[in-house]
């Protein structure tokens, strides 16, 4: 996953460019480049590395130029440009196969998020005729051949161009005979442009834009924006006009910062209650009972479409990847439980190369939920596509309003959590979580298999929980400190049965990406059939622990851990004491409801991976080789 920005109008846009490429860090960051187009023609820099390598790198160029030079003479001056922070596809990381990348004659600038599948076979007919190639990318044929298009109009060049790619993009182009334009067009990468006086912006995601504008348009697959200093046009691949609406950005851009965290990580761990509360408040409802008793709290759906007609599914299937996943498998016990109904749940990048039973003319159908914060990647929308094809009705479940995902599903339940940035998920799987518990309730009350107090308790349970988290939260001393006496040890297990699995998987996953510690989740059953051949004083195995009713075999299973020299800790009730005699560390969370525990349970493992990360000198929003969103398989 790349990140784009574009920027027209009439002040510097080299720092404006900058700035946009921090917000989209996140998306790729291990180089960055700018071209700027002014009086002295395309001028392009790019460098290996963090953004920061960047900027030193622009800094000492403009320092190297005469003193006193006029403008049009220092390196990078222009009103308009092209931003690109990537994470390598085509190419490994270098100042070369950085972004953005030029025609032969260096007229043509353009940057790329996703991928050309079909380059080889374009990068050979370019090479017949005569193309010089300097990067190893995918993304340097595009600006060839707009180059082999290009007649004195760069709509038409580009039009002809896209014709010919096969594959995912969101492009910015610009071109040093064509000084008043920027071009961007889309295919299932993601882009949004949007106009403040006197200028227009593109970039990969709202946040880049919202120091500017807070109306943005998000473009649609194969839409083509023409960014003017004074407007914007969009247009079909056919180049027929297209009427646009802006749509609002709710939140703003301190929301986009880290508002006095040291890391986006910490913040967005923090902003668990407030996003819960969000996703959950829109959706209840208080209504009147028909024979006069007193009113009761209900789930309302159907303002998403989630009505009656959905309540006869003869099963659920779900697939998602990474985070979304250990949420689909949370989703997975919470539909069996509520709705009493199969359910199946897979990740996207096996559901969609196998070759999976949907069969519409099941009694009732599939209900197939895709979960995806940011709706775009790749694996997801595959499968998504395929179980459409083949006459599944689509919920999706994402954090990113006008998603991919959002616009191609028959249903959108939004997580309002809010721009989630660094790379591990951490309020966008608690508030999938919550999107999930939701439609499971409302979907046992509408078959009947909640009746309207059996709802009403859910409810309440589910009411509370954002209470409880800010609890978790102000507790966090206990798991830093646990962390500072533990980040050194790299065999970590998690381990839990039931809703406790899917937290242990989520909870491994955490504490890998973003400590690099080796960290792996198993059924607590399964101890006996290999985890427990790797216990020794090295390891550290936590076992959460909020099914009661399997308290004594979890009880075991510490003992069996203890007896082999391991740590033990527990993640449990607070008035549970079950594990008193057992466990070395015991992190309490509020009771809840049973089936409602993994909103809570994941929390001190969040925070536990994050202060191993701090206390191992890493950077927790940032993880070597990883990405927030992957956009290409
Ligand atoms: C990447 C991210 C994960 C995320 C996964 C799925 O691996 O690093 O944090 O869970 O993609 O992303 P999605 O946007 O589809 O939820």
């Amino acid at each position: 996953m790349c990140g784009i920005v574009g920027y027209i109008g009439g002040e510097e846009a080299a720092p404006i460019l900058l700035r946009g490429l921090q917000k989209l860090e996140y998306r790729g960051y291990d180089s960055a480049g700018i071209a700027v187009l002014g009086e002295a023609g395309l001028k392009v820099c790019k460098s290996k590395g963090r953004l920061a390598a960047l900027e030193e790198k622009i800094a000492l160029e403009n320092a190297s130029a005469l003193p006193g030079a006029a403008r049009g003479t220092l390196s990078l001056e222009g009103t308009m440009g092209l931003g690109h922070t990537r994470w390598a596809t085509h190419g490994e990381p270098s100042d070369v196969n950085s972004h953005p990348h030029t025609d032969v004659s260096g007229k043509i600038a353009v940057v790329h998020n996703g991928i050309i599948e079909n380059h080889a076979k374009l990068r050979a007919w370019l090479k017949d005729h005569g193309v010089a190639f300097r990067s190893e990318t995918d993304t340097e044929v595009i600006a060839h051949l707009i180059d082999f298009h290009y007649n004195g109009d760069l709509l038409r060049a580009v039009m002809e161009t896209i014709q010919r790619l096969e594959g995912s993009y969101a492009l910015g182009i610009i071109c040093e005979n064509e000084p008043d334009r920027i071009i961007a067009v889309r295919r299932e990468s993601p882009l949004v442009a949007g106009a403040a006086a006197g200028s227009s912006f593109i970039a990969s995601d709202v946040p880049a834009l919202l120091e500017h504008t807070r109306d943005v348009y998000y473009l649609d697959d194969r839409e083509i924006a023409v960014l003017f200093r004074d407007r914007i046009e969009f247009y079909n691949d056919e180049g027929q006009p297209v009427l646009k609406e802006t749509a609002r950005v709710s939140w703003d851009a301190a929301e986009a910062e880290k508002g006095g965290y040291e890391h986006f990580m910490l913040k967005e761990i923090h902003e668990q209650p407030r996003a819960l509360v969000d996703t959950l408040r829109p959706r209840i409802r208080n209504e009147e009972s028909t024979d006069g008793s007193a009113p009761f709290r209900s789930i309302n759906l159907e303002e998403i479409g989630f009505d009656s007609s959905w309540a006869g599914a003869g099963r659920v299937v779900i697939a998602a990847c990474g985070t979304a996943w250990h949420a689909g498998v949370v989703g997975k016990y919470a539909f069996e439980h509520y709705v009493r109904i199969p359910v199946e749940v897979d990740v996207a990048s096996e559901f969609r190369y196998r070759n999976p039973v949907l069969d519409p003319a099941n009694p009732g159908g599939d209900i197939f939920i895709i979960i995806s914060q940011s709706g775009e990647t790749a694996d997801t929308l595959a499968a998504m596509r395929m179980a459409k094809k083949k006459g599944a009705r689509i919920v999706a479940i994402t954090n990113v309003v006008g998603s991919t995902l959002a616009r191609e599903a028959d249903l959108v339940m939004y997580t309002w959590a809010g721009p989630e940035i660094a790379v591990a998920s951490t309020k966008a799987f608690t508030t999938q979580l919550m999107c999930l518990y939701l439609m499971a309730v409302r979907l046992g009350f509408l078959r009947g298999t909640l009746d309207g107090e059996a709802s009403a308790a859910a409810i309440e349970a589910m009411e509370k929980i954002p209470q409880a988290a800010e609890k978790i939260l102000s507790e966090k001393e206990k798991i830093q400190r646990f962390a500072s006496r533990q980040f050194n040890k790299t065999k970590v297990f998690y381990m839990g049965r039931l809703f406790d699995y899917a937290v242990s998987m989520e909870s491994a996953l955490k504490l890998k990406e973003v400590s690099y510690i080796h960290s792996e989740a198993f059924a607590a059953g399964e101890l006996k059939h290999g985890p427990i051949a790797l216990v020794d004083q090295h390891t550290l195995v936590t076992a959460i622990c909020t099914q009661s009713r399997l308290f004594d075999k979890m009880d075991s299973n510490i003992k069996e851990i203890k007896a082999r020299g391991g740590t033990a800790a527990v993640i449990t009730y607070e008035d549970v004491t079950a594990f008193d005699e057992t466990a070395d560390e015991i992190f309490r969370i509020p009771r809840t409801d049973e089936s409602l525990s993994p909103l809570l349970s994941v929390i001190p493992s969040q925070l536990y991976a994050y202060y191993c990360s701090v206390l191992r000198g890493l950077d927790p929003d940032r993880p070597r080789n990883l990405a927030k969103s992957v956009t290409v398989e």
